[in-house]
């Protein structure tokens, strides 16, 4: 089972709210309205509707504008650096549905559904920044683990470490690792991390390393969780929920790894 924070603020103040880990995460800022039918309003859904197209062509990531002066519209679509380019296309396509749907006249808005992709447009530049737009989304799977957490988080910590490494390494055009880790010769541990590749190398890692701090704050000692801000994805479980580009050659571990998205059945005494 999935525990959904609505943001780390309500860590802090213990108020969980259950709710499914594939729910959109979308925000609408308020601070700027624009009005239906407004030039704003028309370049907003111009830019929104070539998002799919173009971020499934490109690679997964796409920027660009519209407009001149007041009414100029940015925006952004990145997927997840394993979907395809037909998941990475249905994605964005129907984010941008959401995000036109449940911020019907607001100059900026961001969704990153958790997974697979991530769509954010706004009325200012963004491209290459690192993002705050207040605390960021997480949750935890519910399952606590059972073995000893000094020798597990020794473990965690250095694939953490090694996979923020990794991701903020990565290129203009990608920055995303995946990699695992042996638990125990039965358990292994698999993380995922991504940032938006506009974003620098030493921002991608402060981004990620900030989201890693975050879990470990809110989460610590659970099996699995996940941290996300509108500039980078951090999740890591005790099963393969992301696809590889080269199949493992280890054995299959102990829990059958479930569809992608759901909820997994929780491990007894690992
Ligand atoms: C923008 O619109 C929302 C409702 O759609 C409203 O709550 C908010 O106060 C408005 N903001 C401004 C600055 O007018
Ligand atoms: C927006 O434009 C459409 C088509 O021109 C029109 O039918 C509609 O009444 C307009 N809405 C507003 C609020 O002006
Ligand atoms: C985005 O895709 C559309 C449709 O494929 C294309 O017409 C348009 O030129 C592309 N936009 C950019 C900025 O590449
Ligand atoms: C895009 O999403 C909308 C709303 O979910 C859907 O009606 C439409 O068929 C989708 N388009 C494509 C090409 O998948
Ligand atoms: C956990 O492992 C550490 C390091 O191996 C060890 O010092 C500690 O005693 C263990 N704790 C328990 C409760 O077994
Ligand atoms: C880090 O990424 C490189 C490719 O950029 C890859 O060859 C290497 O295996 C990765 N290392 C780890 C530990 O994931
Ligand atoms: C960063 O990436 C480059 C090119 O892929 C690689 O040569 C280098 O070893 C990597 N550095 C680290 C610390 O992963």
């Amino acid at each position: 089972m999935w525990v959904k924070l609505t943001n780390i603020s309500s860590i802090l103040s213990h108020l969980l709210i259950s709710i499914s880990l594939v729910e959109a995460f979308i925000r609408c800022y308020d601070t700027d309205n624009f009005t239906i039918n407004s030039t704003y309003g028309k370049n907003r859904d111009l830019i929104l509707a070539s998002l799919p197209p173009n971020v499934s062509a490109k690679g997964g990531f796409f920027t660009a504008n519209v407009g001149q002066n007041a009414d100029k519209v940015y925006a952004l679509g990145m997927c997840r650096g394993d979907s395809s380019p037909d998941d990475c296309y249905k994605c964005v396509n129907s984010t941008i549905h959401d995000l036109v749907a449940n911020c019907p006249n607001q100059k900026e808005a961001v969704s990153w559904e958790g997974q697979p992709c991530h769509v954010h447009y706004a009325d200012r530049s963004f491209y290459g920044t690192l993002e705050e737009l207040g605390n960021p989304e997480a949750g935890y799977n519910t399952g606590d683990i059972k073995s000893n957490l000094t020798e597990f988080d020794t473990v965690w910590e250095s694939l953490m470490d090694t996979v923020v490494r990794n991701a903020s390494n990565g290129s203009s055009t990608l920055k995303y690792a995946t990699e695992e880790a042996d638990f125990t010769v039965f358990q292994k541990i698999y993380a995922l991390m991504q940032c938006t590749p506009d974003l620098s190398h030493k921002d991608c890692d402060s981004c990620l390393r900030q989201s890693v701090s975050n879990y470990e704050s809110c989460c610590h000692g659970k099996q699995g969780g996940y941290v996300t801000r509108p500039s980078c994805y951090f999740r890591w479980d005790l099963y393969p929920f992301y696809i590889t580009a080269t199949p493992s050659l280890s054995p299959p571990s102990l829990s059958p790894p479930p569809s992608p998205g759901s909820p997994r059945p929780v491990i007894k005494g690992m």
